[in-house]
């Protein structure tokens, strides 16, 4: 019977693009899936944004958009990663969805009318209070002076400068970080989860200690049941009751029979998981994929369906205690396990940090051409069961790739093809002597010892097996120098032999490596046409197609290319003044300079995520006319091959500065470039929704003219341009 396996990786926060470490968590879980796959398991994996809360509410403020249209722009960059480096995902949703806000809702009532006793309880708490955001203040949007050390401008809940741990309100004289305004103390009434309940305390002592957690990581929940010291001599209380909601105004989902009250963002993302399985199996996917015809409801209950979740060390505390605990007491069934990563850092370099992300970038690596299996397999190299850190090294990447990947196990294959093509017609021989035949049995029958080991995620222990039968693989081709019986036919028979030995044990080499090399286990299933979608395959190879070759070395320029920060030419810091309020973010003044090309100073150098946040579309002119009591402006309507809720076409309207250089008639039917993701802009002739992109000399009195830009033919409306 195969098993049931539903498997998903920490939902990513919607406020910017995929960093290299969400890309070591999706390739870890996605080693895993594959290798399950392989066993004939029936795997659901999928994933989801993690869309609400405070921080991608107020970016999206400063963007000038909805939450809603924010996250849904991050959403259409996720693609691009997640194929890129060969993430099978069988569904990516999102929490800001029907089915969330369903579910979460759900559990949440099941949570409260519990027939033995509610486990949510209202209480009324004193919190700061933006006045002229009209907000409650999250920790971090608080800033003030240090209470101990006097530190200005530190944040609510520790001092950066001493370190010391504090509550907002100890913080002399506090500002909002978003107002500048003075907060004021007031009273809220917020929804708590009873976790200090005996019931839940008694149940999750159970669920962490009973030995499906990895060791470390139970060990380090353990301490969070206990009243204890901590090192900087606070105290812990134990297990406390969990704060649940937020709030209005708040990104997230409205709790049932509280208005203006929200889920706090942890609450409904973790139902985000059940959330993407729900869109999976209304749409079909299961039953399309291994004719799983079960709704949702009854494939989730289901006593043999195994729930996995792949995270980072970071967020223990909310799969291991208030999601099961959700779980557990809305009825449900809880998480088979919970698989603990740690962090990946950079050439022996800082942590990534989730705002900052890191020096690899993830598209940057695939815009240069670096082939996604090398990450994986490196990353597979370095990866085991235990939540512990790894870094990524440039020299030690190329070392593994070249010398072992490439060196050792794809050099096999290379080796052997072309003799077997030219001499033997593309055929193999089964008689493989006597040490070929042992060797062979030998590199099969490590099939087992893998399995558990790709099973209990300790990937870089079966790499190193596999390179250690690669090893025995050369030293049987060192010991009969295939180049050397060829230069003989009478050696004809010997040389068929070891051939077919050195193809057989690549072929079986390349199915132990699919789960973490798919692309290339793909390429070598059309060269040696044995099926490497599945684990265990008997027989052997017959016959071969012509070589070809299978992957390239990792080049020192590459990798300098991918690590290369171009001095960035800092814009002049205009002075502070203090109290600092955070202004709306205006683009940093670039000094005019007649020395420069264009009149000004080239921009600070800015990341590929950066310019990916820019949506240039191509736009058709379709109308165009003088504005009224303007000399300057053009009105414009734009075809972005945009259309509405019905269907129908749709146009945009852009006014552009541009009159003095253009007639009206003379841009009509034309096509152009529209920034089709500016905020749009309220003028006194209407709303502007976008720019048109034109260019013009900083220093309008010495070079006046301002020229539109102008895509060459074949460019469609609505094209995106990258
Ligand atoms: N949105 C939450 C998770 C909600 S799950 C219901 C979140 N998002 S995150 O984008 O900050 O992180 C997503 C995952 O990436 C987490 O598992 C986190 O541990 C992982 N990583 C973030 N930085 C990382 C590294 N530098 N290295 C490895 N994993 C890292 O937390
Ligand atoms: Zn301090």
């Amino acid at each position: 019977m195969p098993r049931q396996l539903f498997v998903t990786t920490a939902l990513p926060y919607a406020n910017g693009n995929f960093h290299i470490g969400h890309i070591m968590e999706y390739i870890q879980a996605d080693i895993w899936v594959r290798f399950q796959r392989m066993q004939g398991n029936a795997v659901n994996f999928v994933g989801a944004d993690d869309t609400h809360g405070a921080p991608i509410m107020i970016a999206a403020e400063k963007a000038g958009v909805t939450p809603e249209q924010f996250v849904a722009n991050i959403a259409a960059g996720r693609k691009q990663y997640l194929d890129g480096f060969h993430i099978s995902f069988d569904n990516w949703h999102s929490t800001h969805s029907p089915e969330n806000t369903e579910l979460a809702r759900q559990i949440y009532r099941d949570l409260r009318d519990r027939a033995d006793g509610s486990l949510i309880e209202v209480r009324t708490i004193e919190q700061f209070f933006d006045p002229e955001k009209n907000m409650f203040l999250p920790d971090r949007y608080i800033k003030g002076e240090c209470p101990k050390c006097h530190a200005k401008d530190q944040y609510g809940d520790n001092c950066e400068v001493c370190g010391s741990v504090y509550a907002p309100t100890d913080l002399i004289n506090p500002f909002s970080a978003l107002s500048g305004a003075k907060p004021e103390l007031k009273n809220s009434e917020h929804f708590f989860f009873k976790l200090s309940d005996p019931r839940c305390v008694e149940f999750l002592e159970n669920w962490t200690q009973d030995g499906k957690l990895q060791p470390e990581v139970a060990n380090k929940i353990k301490e969070w049941f206990s009243v204890r010291t901590n090192p900087d001599g606070t105290q812990s209380e134990g297990l406390g009751d969990w704060d649940i909601s937020r709030d209005a105004p708040y990104f997230g989902i409205e709790i049932p029979d509280a208005p203006g009250k929200y889920f706090y963002v942890w609450l409904d993302a973790p139902v985000g998981y059940l959330a993407s399985l729900k869109n999976w199996f209304d749409k079909g996917g299961p039953k399309a994929k291994h004719g799983d015809t079960r709704s949702f409801e009854e494939y989730i209950a289901a006593a043999d369906t195994e729930q996995y979740h792949f995270i980072g060390k970071d967020i223990v505390t909310f799969h291991t205690l208030f999601w099961p605990a959700m779980l557990k007491f809305s009825g449900r069934k809880t998480p088979n396990n919970v698989f603990v990563h740690g962090f990946l850092t950079v050439n022996n370099g800082e942590k990534m940090s989730k705002s900052r992300g890191t020096g690899l970038d993830p598209l940057k690596y695939l815009s240069l051409g670096m082939n996604a299996e090398w990450l994986r397999y490196y990353l597979a190299a370095k990866l085991s069961a235990r939540n512990e850190d790894i870094d990524f090294n440039a020299d030690d990447f190329m070392a593994r790739v070249n010398s072992d990947l490439i060196g050792k196990y794809v050099n096999i294959a290379s080796r052997a093809a072309g003799f077997i093509t030219k001499r033997f017609d593309g055929k193999l021989t089964s008689d493989f002597g006597t040490t070929g035949a042992a060797l062979l049995a030998e590199v099969r029958g490590a099939s087992d010892a893998l399995a558990q080991m790709y099973e209990a995620r300790e990937y870089g222990k079966a790499t190193r097996e596999i390179m250690l039968l690669a090893d025995k693989v050369n030293a049987y081709v060192d010991q009969n120098k295939p180049w050397d019986l060829a230069k003989d036919v009478a050696n004809n028979q010997a040389l068929h032999q070891v051939c077919s030995v050195l193809i057989n044990t690549f072929a079986t080499l390349t199915r132990y490596l699919s789960p973490v090399l798919p692309g290339l286990a793909q390429a070598v299933q059309g060269f040696v046409g044995v099926d490497m979608q599945q684990w265990n395959v008997a027989g052997d190879v017959q016959a071969i197609q012509p070589y070809q070759h299978l992957m390239q070395r990792v080049t020192p320029e590459q990798l300098d290319a991918l690590f290369e920060v171009k001095e960035a030419v800092a814009p002049a810091e205009p002075a502070q003044a203090a109290p600092k309020k955070v202004a709306k973010s205006a683009p940093a003044a670039i000094p005019a300079d007649p020395n420069a090309p264009g009149g000004e100073a080239l921009a600070p150098t800015i990341s590929i995520d950066d310019f990916a946040k820019i949506d240039l579309r191509i736009a058709k002119i379709v109308n165009c006319e003088a504005v009224e009591g303007s000399t300057k402006l053009l009105r414009l309507t734009l075809d972005v091959g945009e259309k509405n809720a019905e269907g129908q076409p749709t146009t945009r309207n852009v006014f552009s500065g541009i009159a003095s250089m253009y007639k009206p008639e003379d841009l009509v039917g034309q096509l152009t470039v529209l920034v089709a993701n500016l905020a749009p802009r309220k003028m006194k002739f209407g709303i502007s929704e976008g720019m048109v992109l034109a260019a013009s000399h900083a220093d309008e009195t010495a070079q006046p003219g301002i020229h539109i830009l102008h895509p060459w033919p074949g460019a469609q409306p609505g094209m995106r341009i990258h």
